[in-house]
Order: C-alpha cells, then structure tokens, then sequence
C-alpha cells in the first residue's frame, strides 16, 4: 500500500489538535504543531503534503504560516481553520494561496476529510498536467523538424541544450535550410513558449522604418508618425524576438541592438524615456556575418553579442539522407490537404531527388514535391512529376534539343492538369475530377479560379 499522506496540525488548543490527530490518524500521518514558530521549522525541516492551522496562533497567525509554508519549493496543501463568522477571513485566506477553509464551530470530520481528499486529488491532477503540458510541448517543438543525417542530429542536440536558457542564439545557413523553423523551436523549447514569438524580417524595411518597427515609435516622432507605436521589442515581452536577415540592418540599429543585448534597455523613437524588455534574441542571417564585419558593413562588438551560440545549417547537398524523409514528410502534407491517395515515390522520382543539387534547399524541395504532387496523376509520385528544374538538373550534361524547359508554378500546372482532364474527359466534370483525384467541391472552386468554367 501507498505511504500515508503527512499532514501538520497547528492549533494552539490542545483539545482540538489532539481531536483532530485522532480523528485522522488512520488515514494520514499526522504531526501536530502548537504555534507558527515551531510549525515552519517542521516545514522546513520536512515535507508536508497537508497543512491545517487554526489562524488564531500565538505570535504569527494562520495566514502568515500559508503564506510560508507556500513559498517552500515544494509547498504543502494549506486548509485554513477559522473561527465561525469571519467568512471574509476566508477568502482573504484563498487570494493569499490557501487551497480551502473550514469553519470551526460547524467542524465536522467527514467534511474535513473530503476536504483533505480533494485538495490532495486536485494538486496530483495538477502535476500531472504540468508534466503532460511539458511533454507536448517538447513535441511540439520539433516534431515538425525532419532530419536524420548527422549533421541534423547535431544541430537537434544543441537546439535541445541552448533552448532553456536566455541565450542569444545566431543561425546561419543558405536561404531555404530552415533557420526560421528552428528559430520557432528554440522558442517553443524555452519556459517561454507560452510568451511571444514575434518574427521581424530585417531586409523587409527601409532602416528609419525598421528602427520604429522594432522599438516603436511617440506620437509626432516623425512625418506620419500620427500615434505612438509599440515596438516589437514590447510586444515580445517574455518572450522571443526572432530578427531575420539580420547582415541587413544599417549601423544605427547595429548601435541600438548592441545597447539592449548589454543593457536590456533601448528608447522608443522620439522619447527618451528609457525602457527595458525581457526578450531573448535569435537573429539569422544567409550572408557570411564575418566577411560583413571585414569590410566594415557589420560591428564587430555586435557579432560577437550575437554568434554567443551559432548553429549552422547545412545545405541540402550536404545532407542527402535527409532528402528521402523531408519529400515523404511534404508528400504526407500535401497528399492530405489536396486530398489525393499518393503516399509513394517511384525509385526513378526518388534517385532525381537524390541527385539534384537544391540550391534552393528544403524550401525548394517542399515547393518540388507540391508541384509533382499536383501534376501526379497515378498513386505514385513519378520522374514526369517533378519540376523541370529537378529533372534538368538530372540530365545528362546539356541535352541536345531538350527544351529549357521553364520552370511552371505550381498554379500553371494545376491549371493545364485541368484542362487536360477536362480534354479527355469531354468535359465530363465529375469524371475530370476524379481522374484528377480531387474532391468535385475544389474542382469547382477551382475551374472558377482558374476561369475555366467555360471549358
Ligand atoms: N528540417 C526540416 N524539416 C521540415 N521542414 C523543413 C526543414 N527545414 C526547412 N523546412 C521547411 O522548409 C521551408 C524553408 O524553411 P525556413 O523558412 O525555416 O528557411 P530559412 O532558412 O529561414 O530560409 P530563408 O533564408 O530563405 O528565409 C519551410 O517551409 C520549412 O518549414
Ligand atoms: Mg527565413
């Protein structure tokens, strides 16, 4: 059988603690304290699931010792005894952190008991989401991370070590190898997940704008600054500010980001009232930061305040045994949300995947897999599929008379599957869509798309 609970009783009445400790002995391992003074010591010197006190005491009262016993690191259910008709007592009692009160006079032990039974259920119920909510966000994090060559691997454990922490963390890569994915689980990882993630695209902006994008602006800063602007270093209070294409940004906002990562502190635009922000920092970057502070373009200071941890992604080329499971993971994706039966690759779709270069990385891949997807026609993704671009790519050196072979968007090609099926099916709608594989709902939302309700 499970260990008894342990639970403290503190009143300075002997009858009544001795009544109490009788009455509920049986069911729980019961300590009993005649003052504030000698209760805390117990709770400090042990753990105590349960605390019942009177909150008349001598020298510290009841609520005193909850609020004590509370602060502990791991704090016992407290119960607050009160006196009949000091009900406002109670509920003082509740806001400083007592799980329940009972009134004295009305005492009965089988209420007491139930009482007892509930706190104790609701704290274990409690724990258990704690834990469970931690868990699913451990999954969360990555779970839509795809990668099993080693170099990936890698990049998972330091992701896994510097999350928790406040870290600065820069992550360099060509475009397309995933530093915004993993901006967002370095977030999603940290006991500030449930904080904001607020994402700014440094190159987006001209720089007076982009420095009041990020630390706002007064009223009357500048023309057209109508209204006071919070910045996005206050909405992400708590949380993570994610600065994109950070090589980008001019030496003025270098200055200022410099400033906060000393000092957490920075001025909106037009104001000198200083503010200060907890935000953890993740920058990336697609240029080489390095060659940027040799020629003058980056600070140096900053570079450094920034790379404290870098995590270098590496291009595709470098980790092929990551293409077979990224393009399953894509085709899962799109198959389900164009509601076509394909979960496979032909051997001869998937040696093209292999063999191409992807200069456009695991964005060029998803973008591939999407159009073959589309395009597929069968149960299996197959060469015709893929893009132009991955099958030139494949090609023997310069193919004599092969079309160049323009690279369609996903939206043209759809639109021709639809012609085409349309073609050899007269115009039978219900047949071209189920040629197609779609559902006769988004064929004719697509026909009116793409204007083809004539046809
Ligand atoms: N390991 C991965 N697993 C699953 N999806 C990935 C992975 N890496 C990248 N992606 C996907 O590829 C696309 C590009 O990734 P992301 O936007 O993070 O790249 P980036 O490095 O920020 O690119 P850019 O420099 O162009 O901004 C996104 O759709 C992302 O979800
Ligand atoms: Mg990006």
């Amino acid at each position: 059988m499970a260990e008894k609970p342990t639970l403290l009783i503190v009143d300075d009445e002997k009858t009544t603690r001795e009544g109490l400790r009788a009455a509920l002995e049986e069911r729980y391992d019961v300590y009993v304290a005649d003052d504030a003074k000698s209760a805390s010591e117990l709770l400090e010197s042990d753990h105590f699931d349960v605390l019942l006190t009177d909150f008349r005491l001598p020298g510290e009262d009841g609520l005193k010792l909850i609020a004590r016993a509370k602060s502990l690191s791991k704090p016992p259910i407290c119960i607050l005894m009160t006196a009949y008709g000091s009900e406002e007592l109670a509920v003082d009692a509740m806001k400083r952190g007592a799980d329940d009160y009972i009134v004295k006079g009305r005492l009965q032990i089988d209420e007491l008991e139930m009482r007892i039974a509930r706190a104790l259920r609701g704290q274990r119920l409690e724990t258990e989401n704690v834990a469970l909510r931690q868990q699913l966000d451990t999954q969360f994090g990555m779970e839509n991370i795809v990668g099993n060559s080693p170099a990936m691997k890698e990049v998972f454990e330091i992701v896994q070590q510097v999350a928790p922490t406040r870290t600065t963390v820069l992550l360099t890569g060509e475009s397309g190898t995933g530093k915004e994915i993993f901006a967002r689980a370095i977030h999603q990882l940290s006991p500030r997940a449930r904080q904001p993630f607020v994402a700014v695209h440094c190159a987006a902006l001209a720089p007076t704008l982009l420095e009041s994008e990020l630390f706002g602006h007064e009223k009357g800063a500048f023309t057209g600054a109508h209204e006071r602007r919070i910045g996005r270093f206050e909405q992400a209070q708590g949380g993570t500010l994610f600065l994109d294409e950070i090589g980008e940004i001019d030496g003025a906002i270098q200055v200022k980001l410099l400033r906060f990562l000393g000092e957490r502190s920075f001025e909106r635009v037009g104001s000198n009232k200083t503010l200060t922000a907890d935000v953890r920092l993740v920058a990336a970057t697609n240029k080489n930061l390095e060659e940027l502070v040799k020629t003058g373009v980056f600070r140096e200071d900053l570079f450094f305040r920034l790379r404290v941890v870098e995590i270098v992604l590496p291009p595709l080329r470098e980790r092929r045994s990551d293409i077979p499971l990224l393009a399953q993971r894509f085709l899962r994706e799109f198959a389900e949300e164009n509601r076509k039966n394909v979960n496979e690759f032909t051997a001869d779709a998937l040696e093209m995947l292999m063999n191409y270069s992807w200069p456009g990385n695991v964005r060029e891949l998803r973008t591939a897999i999407e159009h073959a997807l589309v395009l597929c026609r069968g149960e299996r993704i197959s060469a015709r599929d893929l893009p132009p671009s991955v099958r030139a790519g494949n090609a023997p050196a310069a193919a004599p008379g092969r079309p160049a072979g323009r690279d369609l968007t996903v939206k043209e090609a759809e639109k021709q599957l639809i012609e085409r099926a349309l073609k050899e099916t007269n115009g039978n709608r219900t047949l071209a869509a189920e040629k197609i594989g779609m559902s006769r709902r988004t064929f004719h939302r697509k026909l009116h798309v793409y204007h083809l309700e004539e046809l």
